[in-house]
């Protein structure tokens, strides 16, 4: 079974929510791409999708340039759902009209819906929207009918059964829209006819096989580092073709407390791959002597890296694909060219350019993290790996202010290891985004006993956030902080004081460094 035999495109606009639309749309079972609102009708008909999103967007459809689909589009009988901007710009390029209003309608809006329409079916008479916008549909194009409206916005949604055009002035993506998900049920299952054969199981069996075809009886290399999408992506390859991939783990000595053995342990124990482990905390600590500057930390952590990951290569030689953990928000092509500037500065090193390799694969290439995480569940990746935190290339080194030694890389580990083993015991490890410790090269007075201390600040860091560009802080309970206190300051040598931050980002960053 090819199981993007049926995909809907989310056409994005340049508003926020197209990989929201995307994701929601995939949870019922359905596969889904994004693609710039410029992809026209006839490669939208060759690529046979079943049906079409509008993402919302930032524009007036009135502005200079504002984003427009191709209008053929609307003349090809697939099933068009327009949300929010791009309900207006289907109402404005069918002959209707869009007006501006004095007052942005925003928040948490009750309307009243025509459940005789196919798009309500199954939906309250009157149910809470989440609206947010200015514009408002002020005559509806001709062939079409009111199908929802709120006090304030009498053409709240709108549709043509019979060219399958719908719209809709509110987002059915967020949550505070209280029916959205049936809304997108009945335009999937009941409009687009989908069948709902998108599932992590058959995604599994499916790369597997393809996987299998592509590489036969040749050689992958993949570079471990203990996250979940280069785990999730190596053991996919591990199942298709066994011993034929080889992964390089560079364990450099960064990393938290046991991690590098539990990595070790996973997968040449649990899974019989063929894995090679360089320990090479030294060679790194070396090149670190005497460092402080944090992006000077992140350029040779970075470099050294590649260098280590290219030697080890150079000894396997000739390999005919590298794998990579690449995944769907790192490739999506964003509407307007705006939203995909976020992490290039994080990523360590890149693509190594010194390993004799032809060709490249990604096996996480369609999916989003969520996704991610369930194929790894699905394959048997332990827990622990599969819900791991978000943890920096450069690893511990950005959290130790100043420059790196032995000793101070083994405080910080102890420490970081009692505040992750204290949230997890409490029940708070997947509702705090990310949490660790941080040794701040602060050395301040202590008494301890009779004696006086003279030795180090630890500061505890824990988050929430959906996407890590902004965060606050986490409402860690007192009681529990002081737990992590105690058991930091009596179990880890020369830490004589820990601190909580307590500052969002913006105007800090998650790390420290
Ligand atoms: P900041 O500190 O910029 O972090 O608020 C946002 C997210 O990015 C992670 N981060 C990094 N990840 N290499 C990485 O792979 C890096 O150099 C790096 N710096 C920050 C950070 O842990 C958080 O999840």
């Amino acid at each position: 079974m090819n199981i993007k035999s049926e995909a809907i495109l989310v056409m994005d606009f340049g508003g926020q929510y197209a990989q929201l639309i995307a994701r929601r749309v995939r949870e019922q079972n359905v596969y889904c791409e994004i693609k710039s609102y410029k992809t026209t009708a006839a490669e939208i008909s060759a690529l046979g999708y079943k049906g079409v999103i509008f993402s919302g967007g930032p524009n007036s459809v009135y502005a200079d340039k504002a984003p427009k689909c191709d209008p053929q589009l609307f003349e090809l009988g697939i099933p068009v759902l327009g949300i929010c901007y791009g309900a207006q710009m289907m109402a404005n390029s069918c002959g209707g009209e869009v007006a501006s209003s004095a007052v942005k309608e925003y928040g948490n809006t009750e309307v009243a819906f025509d459940n005789t329409s196919v798009m309500f079916n199954s939906v309250s008479e009157n149910s809470v929207v989440w609206m947010s916008h200015t514009d408002y549909i002020s005559k509806f194009p001709e062939g079409f009918k009111v199908t929802a409206h709120s006090a304030d916005c009498p053409v709240a949604a709108m549709a043509n059964d019979e060219k399958k055009l719908y719209a809709m002035q509110f987002h059915p993506e967020v949550q505070h829209t209280k029916e959205g998900k049936q809304m997108l049920h009945n335009f999937l299952f009941d409009i687009c006819n989908c069948t709902g054969n998108w599932e992590m199981s058959s995604f599994v069996t499916t790369t597997i096989q393809n996987l299998k075809e592509k590489i036969g009886d040749k050689k992958v290399l993949c570079g471990l580092s203990g996250g979940v999408d280069s785990s999730v992506a190596a053991l996919l390859v591990h199942k298709a073709v066994g011993k034929q991939l080889t992964c390089i783990f560079v364990d450099h000595g960064m990393l938290r407390k046991d991690e590098g053995d539990q990595v070790e342990k996973v997968f040449k124990e649990q899974f019989d791959m063929n894995l090679i482990r360089v320990n090479a905390q030294d060679r790194f600590l070396s090149k670190l002597a005497g460092v402080s500057e944090p992006e000077k930390k992140r350029k040779i952590i970075g470099e050294e890296f590649i260098r280590v990951f290219e030697e080890e290569a150079r000894k396997i030689g000739k390999v005919d694909f590298l794998c990579q953990g690449t995944i769907y928000p790192d490739v999506v092509e964003s509407g307007v060219g705006e939203a995909e500037v976020i992490k290039s500065h994080h990523n360590v090193g890149g693509l190594p350019e010194d390993v004799d390799f032809t060709d490249i694969v990604e096996p996480l290439r369609d999916l989003f993290k969520d996704e991610v995480r369930k194929a790894g569940l699905e394959l048997g990746v332990p827990e622990f790996l599969v819900w791991r935190q978000p943890f920096p290339g450069p690893g511990l080194a950005i959290r130790i202010l100043g420059d790196i030694t032995e000793d101070k890389l083994d405080i910080l580990k102890d420490a970081d290891a009692i505040f992750r083993e204290e949230i997890a015991n409490a029940g708070l490890d997947r509702e705090i985004n990310q949490y660790f410790a941080v040794l701040t090269g602060i050395r301040s007075v202590g008494v301890m006993g009779d004696g006086r201390t003279y030795d180090n600040t630890i500061a505890l860091r824990g988050v929430t956030t959906n996407d890590f560009m902004t965060a606050d802080w986490a409402r860690i309970p007192y009681d529990l902080l002081a737990k992590v206190s105690s058991r930091i300051i009596n179990e880890v040598k020369n830490v004589n004081r820990v601190v909580y931050d307590i500052t969002s980002k913006p105007p800090a960053t998650i790390e420290w460094e």
